[in-house]
């Protein structure tokens, strides 16, 4: 297959090009300043220039706190950039999958999410990429919305991806105790994503992996032991405490109604996916 992977220089884009190359795809990988998808003339001409089969939307505006003042910035990216892409590839027939968030949940219900639940996004970057769900199943009925969610891997800037680095050097860190996700690691989401291209199947999918999922805290103590690390570098902290600007849902696990159905095998436990990152960030430090 003939990929098109957007926001090529982000962590889960680098992951999807990886996999992709390695199974034998040919991959046009993106960057922003190479093409920025808020730009509808810019998204239009590459579409109608370059000849693809399918295109994974890693893109988008992942500032969670900044996404509360960079308003329209958000927007433009996570809900106007994933609508130029589902149009472009309606024009021109092609599959489409985009990246969406368990932050569109609003985290008070107790166990996992499903499609069943009703998205109700609490803060700005939230309501943004449920737009973005939205434009594209409106727009273009080939589209593939894929939700995921704390997702760590190789490249990432966010709190789980560089936690191993932070506790290998010693450094105590503070990590919420009373806030709940499905960890999972960007090398099988990216996995996934291109299972999901040969089913073509336009739906929503939640893609984690598997387990009873975890809090920071939890994930940060698994790091730990996995490393042979002292678990006190580790404070146990409430959200509440850190006052920051964006709400999060305090608990965004997720579930999925039609993987399995599908023949799709559930993905490994979060705590062996994280193993392996923990043990190759190991040889990278
Ligand atoms: N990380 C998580 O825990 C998590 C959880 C749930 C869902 N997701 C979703 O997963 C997807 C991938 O996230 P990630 O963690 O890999 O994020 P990331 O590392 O921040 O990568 C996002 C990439 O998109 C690029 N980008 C931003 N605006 C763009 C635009 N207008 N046009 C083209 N590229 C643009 C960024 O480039 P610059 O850096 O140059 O701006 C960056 O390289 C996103 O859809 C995100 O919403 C992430």
């Amino acid at each position: 297959m003939k990929i098109l992977v957007t926001g090529a220089n982000g962590m889960l884009a680098r992951a999807t090009i990886a996999h992709c190359k390695a199974i034998g795809d040919e991959v046009i990988g993106l960057t922003r300043q190479e093409l920025d998808i808020s730009n509808r003339t810019a998204v239009f001409s590459f579409f109608e220039e370059n000849e693809f089969d399918a295109v994974i939307n890693c893109a988008a505006y992942t500032d969670v706190d900044g996404s509360e003042t960079n308003v329209e910035r958000c927007y433009a990216t996570n809900a106007l950039g994933v609508e130029n892409l589902a149009l472009a590839s309606r024009k021109h027939n092609r599959l489409f999958l985009t990246v969406s968030t368990d932050y569109v949940f609003d985290g008070t219900k107790s166990g996992f999410y499903t499609q069943r639940d009703t998205p109700n996004p609490q803060g700005v970057y939230g309501k943004a990429k449920l737009e973005g769900e939205i434009r594209a199943r409106n727009l273009y009925a080939r589209s593939i919305i894929v939700r995921s969610g704390w997702i760590y891997g190789e490249g990432g800037t966010n709190f789980l991806s560089v936690l191993p680095k932070l506790l290998e050097r010693g450094e105590p860190i503070k990590a919420i105790n009373d806030s709940f996700g499905t960890p999972t690691y960007a090398v099988d989401l990216a996995k996934r994503m291109r299972e999901l291209l040969e089913l073509d199947l336009p739906l929503i999918f939640h893609v984690t992996n598997s387990g009873e999922g975890a809090n920071y805290a939890e994930f940060a103590k698994k790091v730990c032991r996995l490393k042979g690390l002292d678990e006190h570098l580790v404070e146990e902290i409430s959200a509440l405490s850190l006052k920051r600007p964006a709400p999060r849902p305090k608990n965004s696990r997720l579930a999925c109604l039609f993987s399995e159905r599908l023949g799709l095998k559930p993905l490994r436990y979060w705590e062996e996916a994280l193993e392996e990152f923990v043990l190759q960030a190991k040889t990278a430090v």
